[in-house]
């Protein structure tokens, strides 16, 4: 990087799942003692980090497409006498860094998901043209390790517990892109909820590809009993899960523990037996929904969300039939689906039967429609309830608050006083696919 007048600006740009969020605002927190200031735009910017997602092939190709357009502005820029450098993170700079390094020279700097805490050393390098433009062999515990203090924007936070997986799903890179399963110590969990409590975040998500899987001294469902004692943090909530690491201590938490919220991604891929066994999920739609059965028990109200595969290899009508029955017979809230999009290196990748890409929209389109009436469906039944709305900042028009409410849901009511942090009593009057709409009631804790 060059010297240049005023302060540096750093743009990054996130492709992908919430643990890319959060190493997104990881890598700013890194790069601020830098001097590094946020810039809105890549023009501007004297440094530009994509973070990018490797879990299907739409994803990995907008990365290449992106440096194309990112090499423009370098171009620009060199020619007005600035310096640009374009840093390529996350899952596709894992999976293909080597290739980004041949087919990208603009490109001055590949660094892998644990790397994130070497970087103002890595960009020094690579400003000295060191030759030296891959990081890629790092370990998540000395990623975490490393990091600094979390400063957060706003009430609600993310806080990574966990990464990796070592389940290996037939279709999915992550178990070659993020590595082993690693789980951090509770007692460093436990340390940043604090500071993140008194920073004044009140709802923390726990992150992980399988947090559920957590065993960092103690289980999940133990971690989050201790977590559930941190002054200050008054919501809990976790993603992504695993259907086999449901345990029933943690199934009974959902019942016992009041800042555990409402609302749970549970990923199950498939309705079809057959299916789910050739993704190697280690259950099938019987396990799948005996769970939600005793969770429901445990937490009548709790609102559901997954994700689905459409088109896995072998897939026949009549599998496809059997996610949309699994898909009636639960009722989600919410809910992911994709078509299935072969990665290099992964087991399905190479079976024999790969479906249509044509039939693949096709099964798509319909169960994205059963699953957007249920969405709709969940959102309209909360009209008339009171809900409890984390406050989180202003609504779209002056006057209003917006927040979320226990299911997750965005709510936009009127109330001009409302400050974020507080939990407020809102009557539900409007509900959209999206969003809900209300007035508050009174001041309020925490309402059932
Ligand atoms: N093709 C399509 N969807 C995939 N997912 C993971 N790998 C693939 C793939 N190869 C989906 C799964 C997972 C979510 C994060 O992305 O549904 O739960
Ligand atoms: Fe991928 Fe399966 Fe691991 Fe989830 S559990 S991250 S889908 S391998």
């Amino acid at each position: 990087m060059a010297a240049q007048d005023g302060p540096k600006r750093l743009y990054i740009e996130t492709y992908g799942c919430q643990m890319n969020v959060y190493d997104s605002e990881r890598m700013r927190d890194v790069l601020k003692p830098l001097g590094y200031a946020p810039a809105d735009k890549p023009d501007d910017a004297d440094l530009v980090v994509l973070n990018t997602c490797h879990i299907r092939e739409k994803a990995t190709e907008k990365v290449y497409s992106e440096i194309g357009r990112l090499r423009v502005h370098k171009e620009r820029r060199a020619g007005e006498g600035k310096a640009t450098s374009i840093v390529i993170a996350g899952c596709v700079a894992q999976a293909e860094g080597e290739e980004i390094m041949a087919r990208a020279p603009a490109v001055d700097l590949v660094v892998g998901p644990q790397a994130y805490h070497k970087l103002p050393e890595l960009i020094a390098r690579a400003a000295r043209k060191t030759g030296e433009r891959l990081a890629a062999d790092f370990t998540a515990q000395e990623k975490f390790d490393a990091l600094p203090a979390r400063a957060p924007d706003g009430v609600t936070a993310f806080l990574s517990i966990q990464e990796g997986c070592d389940k290996f799903c037939t279709f999915c890179v992550v178990p070659y892109t993020r590595g082993a399963e690693y789980s951090r110590p509770m007692a460093a969990i436990l340390e940043e909820a604090r500071s993140l409590a008194g920073q004044g975040v009140r709802e923390i998500t726990l992150l992980g590809q399988n947090v559920n899987a957590y065993h960092g001294g103690g289980d999940f469902a133990a971690l989050l009993e201790a977590l559930a004692r941190v002054e200050g943090v008054e919501r809990l909530r976790y993603t992504t899960s695993h259907p086999v690491e449901m345990t029933d201590t943690l199934i009974a938490l959902h019942g016992d523990e009041p800042k555990l919220m409402p609302y749970l991604h549970l990923p199950v891929q498939s309705g079809s037996d057959r299916v789910l066994k050739a993704m190697n999920r280690k259950h099938d739609g019987g396990f799948y929904r005996d769970i939600i059965g005793r969770l429901r028990a445990a937490r009548p109200d709790i609102a559901l969300s997954t994700d689905f595969i459409v088109g896995f290899p072998g897939e026949t009508e009549k599998d496809f039939e059997a996610s949309l029955q699994l898909v009636r017979d639960v009722g989600f809230a919410s809910a992911y689906s994709f078509k299935y999009s072969p990665r290099p290196g992964t087991p399905a990748a190479a079976m024999m039967g790969q479906v249509d890409e044509a039939v693949k929209s096709e099964r798509l389109a319909r169960l994205q429609a059963l699953l957007s009436e249920q969405q709709r469906a969940f959102n309209t039944a909360q009209i008339g309830r009171t809900l409890p709305v984390l406050v989180t900042g202003q609504g779209r028009k002056p006057g209003q608050a917006y927040g979320r409410s226990p299911y997750l849901q965005a709510v936009h009511f009127d109330d001009a006083q409302a400050r974020p942090g507080e939990i407020a009593s809102v009557r539900i009057s409007a509900a959209s696919q999206n969003s809900l709409s209300g007035a508050r009631v009174s001041c309020a804790t925490e309402a059932a």
